[in-house]
């Protein structure tokens, strides 16, 4: 049986290739034990092997496909009953790029089901014990495509753009809880989700894009600055506070209970 009192455990999603499994050995560097999930067992076996010789640290592989309610389930009591758990990293994510109407249902509700569903039941679980100890750190991986669509990524930028705001929520709803949330959202990054996606990897321009070891250092560097949403690749970080300063006029502007002017509506 784990000791909560002398060991805090991070489960990260998606830690079998790319951005998780970096995320997994620079948690492990900070001390962290770990609770490994993806589908494919053997790299997630191999990587816990790795960390835990490197690092010093207990690592637990844990096979589970995302999309599967049986496989949910089985995440979410850990999360709700394990108390040594105190980080959660949502990354576990993919990408199906091609025009809406090009793309099978399956393709579409795939990308529903693990960059939204599985993303919100494992937060919805883990988020009660989080507030009951007063602790935890949640961290949500998302992407520049939430604010932007490309003709090819309607339905990837749509389940990005609710990481945003269900995230963006959360912290609000979390704010005085001792729970932490923190957004991500990195631009191109070099892993394999793009040979997947149906834009191969070759085909970006490498200029803009990023290692996964840089992507993940950034973010860390932004979870250590106090930071609540970290964009790894913006020199500019004023960009996101005026972006956001012009959404809340918006929003604020949609309060007026009546047909804007223009609309000559007596
Ligand atoms: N790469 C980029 O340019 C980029 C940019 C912005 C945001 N992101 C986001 O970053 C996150 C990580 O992606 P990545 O770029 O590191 O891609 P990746 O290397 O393809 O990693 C995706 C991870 O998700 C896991 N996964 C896929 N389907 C799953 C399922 N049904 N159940 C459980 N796990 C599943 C994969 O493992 P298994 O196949 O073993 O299950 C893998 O570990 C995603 O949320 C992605 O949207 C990536």
């Amino acid at each position: 049986m784990t000791n909560p009192n002398t060991s805090k455990t991070a489960l990260i999603t998606g830690a079998s290739s790319g951005i998780g499994a970096v995320y997994a050995d620079r948690l492990a560097a900070r001390g962290y034990d770990l609770i490994l999930v993806a589908r494919r067992a053997d790299r997630l076996e191999a990587l816990c092997a790795q960390l835990t010789k490197t690092h010093g640290i207990k690592a637990e592989p844990v096979a589970a496909d995302l999309t599967k309610d049986q496989d949910l389930a089985r995440i979410e009591t850990l999360l709700a009953s394990r108390e040594d758990v105190q980080v959660l990293v949502n990354n576990a994510g993919i990408a199906r790029l091609a025009p809406a109407a090009q793309t099978s249902a399956n393709d579409a509700l795939s990308q529903i089901a693990l960059n939204i569903t599985a993303l919100t039941r494992l937060t919805q679980a883990a988020v009660p014990a989080f507030v009951a100890r007063k602790q935890g750190l949640i961290i949500n991986i998302a992407s520049v495509l939430a604010v932007h669509s490309l003709p090819i990524s309607a339905i990837y930028s749509g389940t990005k753009a609710y990481v945003l705001q269900y995230s963006r929520g959360l912290q609000q709803e979390l704010a005085e809880t001792g729970v932490k949330v923190q957004l991500v959202l990195p631009a191109s990054t070099a892993t394999e989700l793009w040979d997947l996606s149906g834009v191969p990897l070759a085909a970006l321009n490498k200029d803009t894009l990023m290692t996964t070891e840089d992507m993940v250092d950034a973010a860390l560097a932004g979870l250590d600055q106090g930071e609540t949403i970290t964009w790894p690749s913006v020199a500019d970080a004023s960009l996101w506070d005026k972006y956001d300063a012009a959404r809340a006029a918006l929003f604020a502007s949609t309060q007026a209970g009546k047909p804007a002017p223009r609309y000559n509506i007596a």
